[in-house]
């Protein structure tokens, strides 16, 4: 094979005959590095390789496992991906370090209920993943660990282990002979992801990939592999929270909107089943600055604290500081305040919150942030029986949103008496038995009214 050097961007795989300060692809600076890299032959850069004798067959004849799902052993893990593991499907799980990629998979590896899984570790010895699966308290007799980051070795021991599912921990430590790149490379990278999806495609066998997210791009990121795999779920919250969420980016055997959260404690991941109780869990309801939004993520409704902090500001130039809120969706709405509602923009300082460290988007917020304001603004508690769902629109007005039935639904389940919605609600949004529990808003002014006026 005739080996040439090019340019790679590590974050999202680009190549360039020379070198190049930003990646004109993703944007990204300083992600271009050499490689050796053999030359493309037909074939590779992980298409799945066609067997000599494939014939077109009529889709109606095509075979389909599709009913066939493997029980990953956490409820929330398969509704996530649709009802379970789809036998010879690629997954990719990414992550920041220390985010509980290896914890989740070996979690998934201990209590899937299948026959054998491999747990190919490339950065954790056989005795340290032996100490982690003691912490989970799991039985350890189905789940075989190897130590090897060479991509042929692994699938060799592959064809002698036959396992029901393989996991690989980190794709950036493998590597291949094929490829002279160190390991992490893209090239490197690419080439074991496409050994393994060929192996699972041929076996059957559903390969669970670990891949590291860093933010410098000094490491090939899951970008390079996220047109390769089947599924890319992706881990994500706050190393100082307890709490985290994993979210399906793209699923190729079910929906992309869903997301789980789960809680790091001393004995591994606990799933969260009910989010909404746990991120009202230490409210103070007679607390000014504070509103509850029934927002959506995904498909699934969850009540949220939204706290925020005005104040006078001190110097010249306002500050503005949000976590787990846009920060320019919050100028936008304080605007939108400072128009209709008498708010003196200039004169303060806006700190806004989103309790738990969640990270929500949703525009169904925004009632709820504009309630939090006023009500820190005018230093006035907002009633504990109402929660918001709408979004706020330039003019001021209150706008619809999606799947209010459930936001209502769920308000009402955590003991909110109201929700309040745009007024313009679509008809028929709110069945009968939630009537009484929606509560109509069409412009903020009506809020600003409504949180001074009781
Ligand atoms: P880890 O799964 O190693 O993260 P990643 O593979 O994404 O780099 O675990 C991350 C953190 O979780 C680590 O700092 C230790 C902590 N942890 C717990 O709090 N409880 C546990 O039971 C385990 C196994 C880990
Ligand atoms: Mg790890």
């Amino acid at each position: 094979m005739k080996q040439t050097t090019v340019y790679l961007c590590q974050n999202c795989g680009a190549s360039s005959p020379k070198w190049l300060g930003k990646c004109p692809q993703c944007g990204q600076w300083n992600t271009y590095v050499e490689e050796r890299v053999a030359k493309p032959t037909k074939g590779r850069a992980g298409l799945v390789e066609v067997s000599r004798n494939a014939v077109p067959q009529p889709l109606s004849q095509v075979q389909s496992s599709n009913e066939r799902r493997i029980d990953s052993g956490l409820e929330e893990v398969n509704r996530l991906l649709g009802g379970g593991i789809v036998p010879g499907s690629m997954l990719l799980l990414g992550g920041e370090p220390g985010i509980g990629k290896s914890t989740l998979s070996l979690q998934i590896a201990l209590s899937a209920t299948l026959d054998r899984v491999l747990y190919v570790s490339g950065e954790e010895s056989a005795n340290q993943v032996k100490i982690r699966a003691d912490r989970l308290a799991a039985s350890t007799d189905r789940c075989l660990v190897l130590n090897e980051t060479l991509l042929e070795n692994i699938l060799t021991q592959c064809q002698g282990v036959n396992p029901s599912l393989l996991v690989v921990d980190s794709i950036q430590t493998l590597y291949s002979e094929a490829v002279e790149s160190s390991a992490g490379s893209v090239s490197q990278v690419r080439e074991c992801a496409a050994g393994l999806l060929r192996y699972a495609k041929t076996s059957g066998v559903p390969v669970l990939l670990i891949g590291h997210i860093n933010k410098e791009g000094t490491i090939a990121g899951p970008k390079v592999l996220e047109h390769i795999v089947d599924v890319v779920l992706q881990f994500e919250g706050d190393s100082t929270h307890m709490y985290r969420v994993l979210r399906s980016v793209k699923n190729r055997f079910g929906s992309t909107s869903e997301l789980a959260m789960f809680e790091m404690q001393g004995d591994g991941l606990r799933q969260i089943t009910n989010p909404s109780e746990l991120l009202l869990g230490e409210r103070d309801a007679g607390l000014s600055g504070v509103a509850v939004a029934a927002a959506v993520d995904g498909a699934r409704p969850m009540l949220v604290e939204v706290q925020a902090l005005v104040s006078s500001a001190a110097y010249g130039t306002p500050q503005r500081s949000t976590t787990g809120f846009d920060v320019r969706r919050l100028n936008m709405l304080l605007a939108v305040l400072e128009k209709r509602a008498g708010f003196k923009l200039a004169t303060k300082d806006v700190f806004l919150n989103i309790a738990g460290g969640v990270r929500i988007v949703d525009p169904g917020i925004d009632l709820a942030v504009v309630a939090a304001v006023l009500s820190s603004n005018f230093d006035v508690a907002l009633p504990p029986d109402t929660a918001f769902a709408a979004e706020v629109g330039l003019s001021g007005e209150v706008r619809g949103v999606a799947r209010l039935e459930q936001r209502i639904a769920e308000g009402q389940r955590l003991g909110f008496a109201h929700t309040m919605a745009a007024a313009h609600a679509r008809e028929g949004a709110i069945p009968q038995r939630l009537k009484a529990h929606y509560r109509p808003i069409a412009r903020v002014e009506e809020l600003a009214k409504w949180v001074l006026g009781r």
